[in-house]
């Protein structure tokens, strides 16, 4: 393989399959990740909303698709899922008992959905095809002499008639928190390039509507400081993300956070990331010109 000096990863978020009959856009994911095989990027990342009505027989046209490229494999395709993903807005309106606010069945099916999740995608988070293995989770690989760490968190919260009427406002668990603070996972961590993965945006995006609040809150990553604090505790360099389907770099006290855009809005563009021996690193975002 090629990656003695350098690693190159190609970024896709926010695909939002929403039929299997999207014969276009599953047309245009097969061109893009038969690009993404000619040009020899040494992995994809994936950040969520994959599909768009958690229905999990969607994740199989992206499982599928991998399949066809022999992208469908731990060393070369990572993902994570995103609010669309775990969360069926139609279900839980049937659900909905104004009496019962609080109803903890929320948090079951968004629990139920990410097993699922992780079940169609597990050969994706777990090496040795480990049963337990599942979201959030660290994935530790070598490329020469590179090695790459992902950090991926679930940051996808239950939806709430008050508190999250769109399914669209996130944080990371205090579990999770914890875990990351664990003296292993650093460890685990150590010497390698540092990349972490979540859905939510750290970036507060306006809607640009005079109606609304200052900022969109729906879509809000509640904790995002908690999250990037402990992203820094670990020695990430950076952060790639979706939900806002916008395809942007910032920071943010010190850190590089890269939102991928939309594939299902643009499917032509993509992020390119290209990390270095030395630990440095660039990005830019790719335009593949389509034939039409
Ligand atoms: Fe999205
Ligand atoms: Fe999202």
């Amino acid at each position: 393989m090629s990656f003695d000096k350098k690693v190159t990863i190609a970024h896709l978020s926010d695909l939002h399959f929403a039929s299997k009959n999207d014969r276009y856009l599953i047309a245009r994911l097969d061109v893009m990740f038969a690009e993404f095989v000619r040009r020899r990027y040494d992995h994809l990342v994936m950040t969520g909303d994959l599909i768009d009505t958690a229905s999990p027989v969607l994740w199989t046209i992206i499982r599928d698709a991998l399949v066809r490229h022999g992208l469908f494999d731990w060393t070369k395709t990572t993902v994570i899922p995103g609010n669309h993903d775990l969360i069926d807005l139609e279900e839980e309106m049937r659900f909905y008992n104004a009496l019962n606010p609080d109803d903890r069945s929320r948090q079951r099916r968004l629990d139920h959905r990410l097993r699922q999740f992780n079940a169609v995608f597990r050969p994706l988070i777990s090496g040795d095809g480990g049963e337990a293995a599942g979201v959030p989770f660290v994935k530790v690989m070598r490329f020469g002499q590179i090695a790459l760490s992902f950090v991926a968190v679930n940051t996808v919260d239950p939806w709430s008639g008050a508190d999250n009427p769109l399914g669209a406002r996130g944080s990371v668990s205090h579990e999770t928190l914890k875990a990351l603070r664990e003296p292993n996972v650093r460890q685990a961590l150590d010497e390698s390039f540092v990349i972490g993965l979540c859905h939510h945006a750290y970036k507060v995006y306006g809607t640009g509507m005079l109606v609304d609040q200052a900022f969109d809150w729906t879509m809000e990553f509640k904790n995002r400081d908690e999250y990037l604090g402990a992203m820094k505790g670990l020695g990430a360099k950076l952060v790639l993300h979706g939900h806002f389907h916008r395809f942007q770099v910032y920071q943010v006290g010190g850190m590089d956070f890269i939102n991928g855009g939309s594939f299902r809005y643009s499917p032509e563009r993509y992020g390119e990331l290209t990390i270095g021996a030395n630990g440095r690193w660039s990005h830019r975002f790719v335009n593949l010109a389509l034939k039409r």
